[in-house]
């Protein structure tokens, strides 16, 4: 009875004091996604330095020197030809480990790209949801055992990318659109069970003796409020407990919506960093250095102020980087850059001509060489 009381007083003070996650958020990371450099340089692709006299240097040596050090990495279960496939990744994550960045890993859990817009499911995967659900359990213990076998901490790892309408179509479909709002809970509950069942293929792995990684969800529009409240509080309705994940990453770009604003973002982030006392990272972002509108009419940014060129480019990146370092109690913990060295697909999936952050000349096709820009250092 006494120590009951004891502790009843104590809880308060105990959790007013926001330190807990202080400690992990000391460590800021400033990443950039390169998931398709092995690819590009094996069809010849090559980078220079344009502060070093064109010196011909690899790309993370560039964004490196440019302030990165974190690295993300896409996975896909079986994809044609192998690229983002394991073997491939394992090649990529070994390379940035042995160079002294961090490896974050982004499961799509698919054999081909997975976002709020498409999340198919690898053709060899069980339909049915009992069976599936083991099954992707068991892909995620395998996998990173993979890693801790080829000798890579995996410091970051998300289950599933861009989840917002869920993973493994049509069984994982989630949608919290649907009207009214309490039914979009049992909307849900598919989703909820899948996603819980790579979460204990991420315990067996560490029973299995891998180190324990930062477990992420990852959704998109990061500066959507109603949509991350509503998102995280359907799967909790749905039995997914708050401790199964230890951070938030979240896409934010400037070109598919003009609500994508610093202030929206500012108001997710600190909201969220209050409701949930849990680390915050903007996972994707990237900004056009150049949209000239000579394939589709030209997006209109979301901080229009903020030209489409590389100062831009800079600006818009310094700007994330701030809010995200603002959010209360230190939560903020990180800012990835969306495929940067992707030399032969460099609109990034928006209207705009161009979003990495070199200059890419094709003019010996197909070995194309990518000039640093200065942008390179936006993390400097
Ligand atoms: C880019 O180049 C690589 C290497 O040549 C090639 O494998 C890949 O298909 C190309 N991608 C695009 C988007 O053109
Ligand atoms: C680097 O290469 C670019 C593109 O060819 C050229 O414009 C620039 O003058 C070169 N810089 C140096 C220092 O050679
Ligand atoms: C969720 O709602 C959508 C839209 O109404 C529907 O197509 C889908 O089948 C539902 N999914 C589940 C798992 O209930
Ligand atoms: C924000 O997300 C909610 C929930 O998905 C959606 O209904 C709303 O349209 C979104 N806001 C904007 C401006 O797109
Ligand atoms: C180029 O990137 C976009 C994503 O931004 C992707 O949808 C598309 O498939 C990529 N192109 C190729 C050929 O890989």
């Amino acid at each position: 009875m006494r120590l009951h009381t004891l502790l009843c007083l104590a809880l308060p003070v105990v959790s007013a004091i926001p330190t807990a996650d202080n400690s992990q958020a000391a460590f800021f990371y400033r990443g950039h996604d390169l998931s398709s450099l092995l690819t590009l340089e094996e069809g010849g692709a090559t980078y220079k330095d344009t502060e070093r006299n064109n010196e011909t240097r690899p790309a993370e040596a560039i964004l490196g020197d440019g302030g990165m050090n974190s690295v993300r990495l896409r996975i896909w279960v079986n994809p044609v030809g192998g690229t983002n496939g394991l073997e491939y990744t394992l090649d990529l994550a070994k390379r940035f480990q042995s160079e002294g960045y961090k490896i974050y890993l982004d499961f799509h859990f698919s054999d081909s790209w997975a976002d709020p817009n498409k999340q198919p499911p690898p053709a060899a995967w069980p339909t049915t949801l009992e069976p599936l659900a083991a099954t992707l359990r068991t892909y995620v213990k395998d996998t990173l055992v993979s890693f801790k076998e080829a000798g890579i901490t995996l410091d970051i790892v998300a289950l599933g990318n861009e989840i917002r309408h869920g993973i493994l179509w049509p069984l994982g479909y989630a949608d919290v659109d649907v009207e009214p709002w309490p039914k979009t809970v049992a909307n849900f509950s598919n989703l909820a069970y899948l996603w819980k069942s790579a979460r204990a293929g991420v315990d067996d792995a560490i029973y299995a003796g891998v180190p324990k990684p930062q477990v992420m969800i990852h959704i998109d529009d990061g500066w959507n409020l109603t949509l991350q409240q509503r998102w995280f509080g359907a799967m909790i309705e749905n039995g997914v407990p708050t401790t199964a994940w230890d951070v938030f990453g979240f896409s934010f770009y400037p070109f598919y919506g003009t609500a994508a604003t610093f202030d929206n973002l500012r108001t997710t982030l600190n909201t969220l960093a209050l409701e949930y006392r849990k680390p915050l990272q903007v996972v994707e972002t990237d900004y056009p250095a150049i949209c000239n509108g000579e394939y589709n009419p030209i997006p209109e940014s979301s901080e229009p102020e903020i030209p489409y060129s590389v100062p831009g480019q800079l600006e818009w990146t310094e700007d994330v980087i701030s809010i995200v370092k603002q959010v209360p109690f230190g939560l903020g913990q990180g800012v990835h850059y969306w495929e940067p060295a992707w030399l032969n697909n460099t609109s990034l999936g928006s209207d705009c001509n161009d979003a990495i952050l070199f200059d890419a000349d094709y003019s010996n096709w197909p070995q194309t060489i990518g000039y640093s820009r200065k942008s390179v250092n936006l993390f400097k």
